[in-house]
């Protein structure tokens, strides 16, 4: 039997997925030691290896077959745009992309002003606002902390990730629209759904049924 390749985004979704996978007996402790520099860890009985990458790289390893699944955000997949299947929502990390900004700036959004839009997600604001909204806007794209850009007059609007919404009251800002709901996924590269369907096939079933009902 070959072994299955995992990619997993680095960070908090990373501990979720390794929980949920102690729950359908997947383990692999080796992974969870924080100091450890080693980046590929392997289950041998169960033939699978691990590796936590960045995010935005999951969905290349998986679109290559250097991984032949990855559990990664929706943002990222819909940023990254790469092919491969979609195929489970593992319903934690939920979050929403929204367009933020200071109260003052809905009124710009009404009348489709040109605007400078903020993100770190360059592909998705461009989507939102020339294919759904049909308003010309200019895209600057930024590596973090996205909610400074209104307050400095960097950008009118952000479009960004709002979790608890905090980050967003606590610098006077809100959300003025919705792009879409967000929510941890796994995917498939396309071959490998091919060639190993019926071990991918089986563990999707295992997991579904360790998700909380919705
Ligand atoms: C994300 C996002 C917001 C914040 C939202 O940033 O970009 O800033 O979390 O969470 P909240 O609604 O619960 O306040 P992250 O912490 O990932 O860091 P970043 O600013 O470097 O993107």
């Amino acid at each position: 039997m070959r072994y299955l390749t995992f990619a997993l985004g680095k960070g908090r979704l990373a501990y979720q997925t390794l929980e949920l996978f102690e729950r359908v007996g997947i383990n692999c402790e080796e992974m969870k030691n924080k100091d450890t520099r080693k980046l590929i860890f392997t289950n041998e009985e169960l033939k699978l290896r691990f590796f936590l990458a960045k995010g935005p790289d999951v969905p290349t390893y998986v679109e290559y077959g250097a991984a032949d699944i990855g559990i990664v955000g929706k943002d990222t997949i819909l940023e990254e745009g790469r092919k491969l299947y979609e195929v489970l929502d593992l319903g934690y990390g939920k979050c929403r992309m929204c367009v933020c900004g200071p109260e003052s700036a809905g009124e710009l959004l009404k009348h489709n002003q040109q605007i400078r839009v903020a993100t770190k997600y360059p592909n998705i604001a461009k989507d939102y606002f020339y294919n759904k909204k049909h308003q010309t806007v200019e895209i600057i794209k930024l590596n973090g902390s996205i909610e400074l850009a209104p307050i400095v007059g960097l950008s009118e609007v952000i479009v960004d990730i709002v979790e608890t919404g905090s980050t967003l009251k606590e610098n006077g800002l809100q959300v003025l629209e919705e792009v879409c709901p967000l929510s941890a996924r796994m995917v498939v590269n396309q071959v490998s759904m091919r060639m190993e369907n019926e071990r991918i096939t089986r563990l999707i079933q295992d997991l579904k049924s360790a998700l909380p009902k919705a």
